[in-house]
């Protein structure tokens, strides 16, 4: 089985349809560790439900984001992950942590990329009148949310939505797009080469709900 390593600040909505898609089969790898920043995140809560090593690097210890990603990889290491997947993990993270990783990180983002990069995206969207919206899986490269992607959702935008409804209802897209990505890449299908990604060797769309 392949091993992963889950990155995570918040909740852990999307750690945990991961684990259930890894429990079931749908995604024939094993959660080796999570790791996050944040001592009191729910995802760790759910990590120890789910019988998950845990590690917990809070970034506030640290002078630098180099620093920090020194201490992160040195706590994955043991753990031995082939794929590092970023699920709510609110860091950007240094060339040193992604060169270590490339081909091999994964990150999801509340956005149909290449718009609305970094934070508070449903509010962005809303406030541009756009009448959709969604998510991205993508591989991680230097660029902030620029990677190439793997994987879109996308859903419409309604009168009354407000950031937190929209928010929930990409949030339930995502819970299947990203269990979807990460099989494929675990079963060797996906992969980043000198930059471009492929799907069984095809160049990817970058679009479609699975
Ligand atoms: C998700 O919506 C994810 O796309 C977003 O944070 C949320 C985490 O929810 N990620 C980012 O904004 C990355 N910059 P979760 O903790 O319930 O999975």
């Amino acid at each position: 089985l392949s091993r992963l390593a889950i990155l995570a600040s918040g909740n852990g909505s999307n750690m945990q349809a991961i684990a259930d898609a890894c429990s079931d089969g749908t995604i024939p790898a094993r959660i080796t560790v999570i790791g996050s920043n944040r001592p009191g995140a729910g995802v760790l809560e759910r990590a120890r439900r789910a019988g998950i090593p845990q590690v917990v690097v809070d970034h506030r210890d640290y002078a630098t984001r180099d620093a920090f990603d020194r201490a992160m990889l040195a706590e994955l290491e043991p753990h031995a992950p082939d794929l590092v997947v970023l699920a709510g993990f609110m860091r950007i993270l240094t060339p040193l942590f992604i060169a270590s990783f490339r081909g091999r990180l994964l990150n999801i983002h509340p956005s149909l990329l290449p718009k609305y990069p970094g934070l508070k995206t449903h509010a962005r969207a809303l406030a541009a009148g756009d009448r959709e919206h969604g998510a991205t899986v993508h591989f991680v490269t230097d660029e902030l949310d620029g990677g190439p992607p793997v994987l879109q959702a996308r859903v419409p935008i309604i009168p009354d939505d407000n950031a937190d409804t929209l928010a929930a209802r990409v949030l339930e897209l995502e819970h299947r797009i990203y269990p979807q990505a990460i099989s494929w890449w675990v079963k060797g299908r996906l992969r980043l080469t000198a930059g471009e990604v492929t799907l069984d060797g095809k160049t990817m769309p970058a679009t479609g709900i699975p």
